[in-house]
Formats: C-alpha cells, sequence, structure tokens
C-alpha cells in the first residue's frame, strides 16, 4: 500500500476531508496525540478495526481505546457515567486520562476483546481533536507501533513502523508527554488503577476526596486487569538489564556491568546524574533525574535508539520515587530482560 504522508500544520480544511472520506471507507490513519501517537479507524466499523490488529499485528484479545473529540460522543458509547467519572472528566478532559466504563450493547467486542467494558479517552492535540471532530466518530486508537515494539513518539517512529501498512501518518512532530495516558477503570464502585501515567493516582484521589485501587499487574500476575498488561512490550531486540536501588548500588552495580560485559555492542541509557559517574561506555544521555517530564518524554525515543544503533546488551537504571518517574519505570521493567534489585 503506497501511504499518504501529511505533513501540513495546522491541517487545513481539505486535508481533513481528505481523512474524513479515508476514516469512512474503513481505512487507517496514523495521527499525534500528546501522550504517544495513535494507529486510527472507525470504532463502528468492524472491518477498520480487524485492520488495526492486522496492522500492528495485535493480539485480539487485547482491547483497544476509543477517542473521542466531545463528551457528547460518549452517550452512544458507554452505559452509564459515574459521578466520580464526571469529576473526572471536569479535571482532566481533554488530557492523559483513558476512563473504561460499562459499554453500550453497540459497541463491538471485537473492539474490547470480549470484554464487557470500553475505555474511552478524549485526547488533547489539536490535530486529533480536529481529525475525530471533523470524522465525527468515535476512533479506534491503540499506540501507533508494531505489537511489541515501543510506542511512537516521533513521526520516523510511525514511518518505520507502519509505512505501507496504513492509508495515511500525519506528522504532529514530536509528542509532548511521551507516555501512553493513565487507564483508570470507573466502572465498579470504586476506580482502579489500570495503567499509571502523566495522570497520578494522587491527583485521582484529590478530585475524588477517595481512595482509589492502584492495582499494577506485574508480569508474574496470572489475570492482568488490563488485558494489554500480560504481552511483552516495549522491547529493543538487544537484552535490556535494568539496574535498580540506592543511586550508589545503581552506579556500582553497572559499573562492575559494563567492565565485566561481554556483549558486541554494549550500550548505556543513564540520566546526567548517573552517566558522570561510569566508566567508559557508549552512552545515550536520558536527562536530568530530577526531570521526571523530560525522561518520560524520552524513554521510547532511547528505547528505539537501541535498535538503530544494533546494540545487543542494554544497561539501564532505576528512577526517583515521584509518580511520573514510577509511571516511566512501570514501562521500563516491561521492556527489560533482567532486574538487578538492591
Ligand atoms: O495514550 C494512549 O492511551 C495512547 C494514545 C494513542 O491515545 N493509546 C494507547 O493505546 O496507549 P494501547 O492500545 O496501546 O493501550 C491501551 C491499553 C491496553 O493496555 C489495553 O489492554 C487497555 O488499555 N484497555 C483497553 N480497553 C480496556 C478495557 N475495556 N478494560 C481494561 N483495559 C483496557
Ligand atoms: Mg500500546
Amino acid at each position: 500500500m503506497k501511504t499518504l504522508i501529511i505533513k501540513e500544520q495546522p491541517l487545513t480544511e481539505e486535508t481533513l476531508q481528505r481523512l474524513n472520506q479515508i476514516i469512512h471507507q474503513g481505512d487507517l490513519v496514523v495521527f499525534p496525540t500528546e501522550t504517544v501517537y495513535g494507529i486510527g479507524g472507525n470504532a463502528l466499523d468492524e472491518h477498520a478495526i480487524a485492520k488495526i490488529y492486522a496492522a500492528k499485528g495485535r493480539p485480539s484479545d487485547n482491547p483497544l481505546i476509543l477517542h473521542i473529540a466531545h463528551e457528547d460522543m460518549l452517550s452512544s458509547i458507554v452505559e452509564d457515567v459515574s459521578e466520580d467519572a464526571k469529576a473526572l472528566m471536569r479535571c482532566f478532559w481533554p488530557g492523559p486520562l483513558t476512563l473504561v466504563f460499562k459499554k453500550k450493547e453497540s459497541i463491538s467486542p471485537r473492539l474490547t476483546g470480549g470484554l464487557d467494558t470500553v475505555a474511552v479517552r478524549f485526547p488533547n492535540h489539536p490535530m486529533a481533536r480536529q481529525i475525530i471532530a471533523t470524522a465525527n466518530v468515535p476512533l479506534a486508537a491503540p499506540s501507533a507501533n508494531l505489537s511489541g515494539r515501543p510506542s511512537s513518539t516521533l513521526f520516523e517512529h510511525v514511518y518505520e513502523d507502519l509505512y505501507g501498512k496504513v492509508f495515511a501518518l500525519v506528522d504532529g512532530g514530536p509528542s509532548t508527554l511521551g507516555l501512553e495516558s493513565t487507564v483508570l477503570d470507573v466502572s465498579g464502585d470504586v476506580p482502579v488503577l489500570l495503567r499509571p501515567g502523566s495522570i497520578s493516582a494522587d491527583m485521582i484521589e484529590t478530585v475524588l476526596q477517595k481512595p482509589i485501587i492502584a492495582s499494577q499487574p506485574t508480569k508474574a500476575d496470572d489475570v492482568p486487569k488490563a488485558p494489554g498488561m500480560k504481552y511483552q512490550h516495549y522491547q529493543p531486540r538487544g537484552t535490556v538489564k535494568l539496574f535498580d536501588g540506592p543511586e550508589s548500588f545503581m552506579v556500582q552495580a553497572m559499573s562492575e556491568a559494563i567492565k565485566q560485559s561481554k556483549a558486541r555492542n554494549l550500550a548505556v541509557i543513564a540520566v546526567d546524574e548517573i552517566a558522570s559517574l561510569l566508566p567508559a561506555c557508549t552512552l545515550y544521555p536520558w536527562g536530568s533525574l530530577y526531570d521526571p517530564e523530560t525522561l518520560a518524554k524520552r524513554l521510547y525515543e532511547r528505547l528505539r535508539n537501541m535498535d538503530e544503533g544494533h546494540h545487543d546488551e542494554i544497561i539501564v537504571h532505576g528512577l526517583l520515587e515521584d509518580p511520573l518517574s514510577q509511571a516511566v519505570m512501570n514501562r521500563l521493567e516491561k521492556a527489560a530482560h533482567e532486574i538487578i534489585k538492591k
């Protein structure tokens, strides 16, 4: 398939109409959001849904997020919007918070991996909002990466993974946040955090004035709440070794590992504060330990750099305890082949 590449910013009316046509004929459009790029298709069209799973190579039991451009679109998708959900929508929509609701009968089980709930997000990116509003249907849009690969935060990433597999790629430049949205299940009595992100559990609890359940399934969990959690994620082709613990431990253990490595082409991803204490190595700077926004924004770019540089072993380390750093760690633990903890 020859893929249409759209680089104009802002989008013209003519382009929006062209994208509208592509969406309504059941084809796919990759578009930017403030979190990561999404691969979108008409959520009400079974053929478009099937094409999304095929283009990504995604297992069919891993449900898709629906993207809307105004709250009115919600009534055709979900059964009920609780007071908790309403309060969160007032504070965080549009933005990087995905809410999981009981779905309407009419929403295809193919979209939800057979679940009776549906995930909905109202992105805060002008191009995403214009594309969805013009199409005037919810767009199913998982992250625009091949299944198992790091998410896409630069246009080069979506080009590499999806050129030739979708009808159009829309270039919106680098993603501002770089980490996928927080996923919160509001379909039951007590909200459950399914995937951490820029909107933290604390921020949610402050709005709701009550505790939520912060379940973060680990690799060992048998029945993850967010079906996507059980799959291999974000992994570069080389072996990722993640060192975590007090800073002095990380520096010492990483230094040993660098000196003793038998890798053909070792790489280290490290924050400035740690990098300056390591022996000579091929270093990919990550940012400052005290600047979690930059660490979140660069994570997937760095993981993709590992394949570009043909690194067969990758050494990386833990971050601080603030919620955003820990959301980054949630992704990094999934990307790691080995975790060395103190
Ligand atoms: O920031 C984002 O959320 C990006 C951009 C493109 O909007 N999208 C994204 O989609 O990250 P995806 O498909 O890569 O991740 C969606 C996550 C998966 O872990 C999936 O299992 C979970 O949300 N999910 C979707 N529907 C669900 C449901 N009904 N119940 C529980 N988890 C659900
Ligand atoms: Mg994804």
